[in-house]
């Protein structure tokens, strides 16, 4: 079948929607109708159904001060009651997280240990370091059960943990501790990729250095390698841990206390801390993990993100665990040994779901084709994807290589920002379509809307990707600058006479209403499913003194999905001959970066060129360098530009 347009439709798997929690589009259509008719009647009674509430609410939604919102006011709840001890009763003897090595090792946590160990870390935390409710704890770590661990004892005792990707270089560590006052950092020795140890505490050291708002550093021991240790600041997690008591009283929470920040890019340089509360985040992780992975109780779900991202963050820890799930963590690389390693542990854990990126389909799809063939993915009923847009091709080997044609693909469209999923397909209901985000989950109010009449577009016109109404797993605020808050997210889009929420990214309706998302439609680029601001790498860029200007675009990339290009103007110029092929510049701007930001965003192609296209009051013209870098033709109209000369000059260079 396909649709309007020869997009092909595949139809769920009839065998499989018998048992899906949602069956089939009528009951997905009656619960988007009940969401739109009675928006608070619909949270109210999954809030009552799902959370454990230590004292109830008295009010469903506060949105007399928007976009400031409050969900469920007067409520008091603790996430990691919500996630561990409630399970205790019916499953403390079920696997809560398997973890996986990079060397091939394992261990296995059930609930009950999982309690105890949180609780061990949360009296730690408290006791040792004397954290408190409201204080900021920095988690900068491997994939490791500590990872965990520590995300929950926070939760437990009501600090705001930021977890910071360990991707990430001293300087941008140091940013973000900063920015969040941390108190305290948690941090390993380091960990194994690829069968040999790299390290994260000496980073740590560094991002210290001079005036820091830290007192304490816990290390956990993981690779066993030398690290330096400073007295009275850093403390080995392994001997404390062993003093600590297994119990620790959760601290009832007030439904609108922050739960965590994480660090996402933007627009502009400073990456803005993104601030989640506690109720409606953990209401939405867990109505999420239920509707779209469709977890039963003897599954074992695996998602391949980093605890680093918003989707380890949902999707590994605060999701599965508040559904009482058994949850994999992965600390390798899906290609080592072989691109055949996720098929492996496929086989061997009887994986039902998993989920990961358009990226490492692509490169799983590249390195390792016939891989699947050799292993036994019969266990597979749902493989989900996030990040970024996934290519038809990339989504049909997906579907045929590794579900075997009988798995629903949940193309997952979500933000940082937005907690958890907002549009995506449901397992049992859904006909797909690939490539396609598919429809607004029930109770989101996702529309397509023209960003000058706020008015919802036609079938593929094209606009911007809004939500018309807040919902509980919202962004509650910018850490520490409520205005950018308000105009990051507030500013762009108005629908009748009221802003509304804009994700940033552009999308279009087809015929079925079904929604495809076209990608940023700011200066925000997508590396590997990773977001990386362009002012961002510009402003390290910057940062080399032979550089007097620059401009980033993305440019589409095989693998990655957009890769970096940069535009450099040099203090002093070069010869014409070494223009465009300065490999040494290249390499040196490249190490600023590394060192700025980190490895993740590197440049893939840097152009030395003599000028950059600017208007006569000084705006770059990025849309044109966008076309340069993709090889596309100037349509714009390049006479009011202050150079219009520079633009020919650039495009002979490429
Ligand atoms: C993009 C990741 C197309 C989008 C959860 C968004 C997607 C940004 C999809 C958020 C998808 C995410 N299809 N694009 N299924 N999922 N994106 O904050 O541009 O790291 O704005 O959150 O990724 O990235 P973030």
């Amino acid at each position: 079948m396909s649709d309007k347009h020869h997009r092909q439709i595949y139809q769920p798997n009839r065998e499989y929607a018998k048992d899906a929690r949602i069956k089939n589009m009528c009951e997905y259509q009656d619960l988007t109708r009940w969401a739109e008719e009675d928006y608070e009647g619909f949270w109210d009674s999954y809030a009552k159904e799902k959370i454990d509430w230590i004292e109830p609410y008295h009010t469903v939604l506060d949105e007399s001060n928007t976009p400031f919102v409050r969900w469920f006011e007067g409520g008091k709840l603790n996430v990691a009651e919500q996630c561990v001890d409630r399970h205790l009763d019916v499953r403390k003897n079920k696997a809560a997280i398997i973890f996986e090595g990079d060397r091939g090792d394992k261990q296995m946590v059930t609930y009950l240990e999982l309690y105890y160990n949180v609780n061990k870390m949360a009296n730690l935390l408290k006791n040792e370091f004397g954290v408190k409710k409201g204080d900021r704890v920095v988690i900068y770590m491997p994939m490791l059960l500590e990872s965990a661990y520590a995300m929950l004892a926070c939760a437990r005792i009501g600090a705001i943990h930021s977890i910071v990707f360990g991707g990430f270089s001293a300087e941008a560590l140091r940013d973000r501790i900063e920015d969040a006052e941390a108190k305290v950092v948690i941090t390993a020795d380091g960990a194994y990729r690829k069968n040999k140890p790299y390290m994260l505490k000496p980073v740590v050291d560094k991002a210290l250095e001079g005036k820091t708002p830290v007192e304490k550093v816990c290390v956990v021991e993981r690779n066993g390698e030398d690290i330096t240790w400073v007295p009275g600041r850093d403390y080995s997690y392994n001997e404390l841990i062993k003093q600590q008591s297994p119990v620790c009283a959760a601290e009832p929470m007030d439904a609108e206390d922050p739960l965590f920040l994480l660090y996402t890019s933007g627009s502009t340089g400073q990456p803005k801390g993104v601030q989640h509360n506690q109720a409606g985040y953990i209401l939405w992780a867990q109505m999420t993990m239920e509707w779209v992975f469709d977890v039963k109780e003897n599954d074992t779900y695996w998602c391949t993100a980093d605890i680093g991202w918003i989707t380890g963050h949902t999707y590994i820890v605060y999701g599965p665990l508040a559904m009482g799930a058994t949850t994999i963590m992965f600390e390798g690389v899906p290609t080592y040994p072989d691109a055949g390693r996720p098929w492996k542990m496929v086989e061997e854990y009887k994986i039902n779901q998993f989920y990961t990126a358009p990226t490492a389909i692509r490169v799983l799809h590249k390195m390792g084709e016939n891989e699947p063939a050799k292993y036994d993915l019969s266990s597979l009923k749902v493989l989900g994807t996030v990040g970024e847009p996934i290519d038809p091709p990339a989504w049909k080997w997906y579907y045929e290589e590794i579900g075997n044609s009988k798995c629903a693909i949940v193309d997952t469209y979500w933000q940082t920002e937005t907690g958890g999923h907002m549009i995506s397909p449901l397992p049992g209901a859904t006909p797909i379509k690939p490539g396609c985000a598919t429809l607004p989950l029930p109770g989101i109010m996702g529309e397509v809307l023209n960003p000058e009449t706020g008015e919802k577009v036609e079938a593929y016109e094209g606009g911007y990707m809004c939500v018309t109404r807040p919902w509980p797993s919202m962004i509650r605020g910018v850490w520490g600058d409520p205005e950018r808050f308000q105009k990051s997210y507030f500013g762009d889009v108005v629908k009748d006479g009221k802003p509304v929420y804009f994700t940033g990214d552009g999308a279009i309706y087809d015929d079925d209403g079904y929604i495809t998302i076209t990608g940023r439609t700011d200066d925000v680029i997508n590396v590997s499913g990773h977001r990386m601001g362009t002012a961002e790498v510009e402003a390290a860029i910057l940062k080399h003194d032979d550089v007097a200007e620059v401009a980033v675009v993305g440019k589409p990339h095989e693998l990655k999905g957009e890769g970096i290009f940069a535009y450099v103007v040099l203090k002093t110029a070069l010869d014409d001959a070494i223009y465009s092929d300065n490999i040494d510049m290249m390499k040196a701007i490249n190490g600023v970066i590394k060192k700025e930001i980190g490895n993740i965003a590197v440049c893939d192609q840097m152009l030395f060129v003599p000028g950059l296209p600017k208007t006569r009051s000084g705006k770059i013209m990025r849309r044109i360098l966008r076309a340069i870098a993709k090889g596309e033709l100037i349509t714009q109209d390049t006479s009011t530009l202050e150079d219009p000369s520079i633009v020919t000059t650039i495009e002979a260079m490429v």
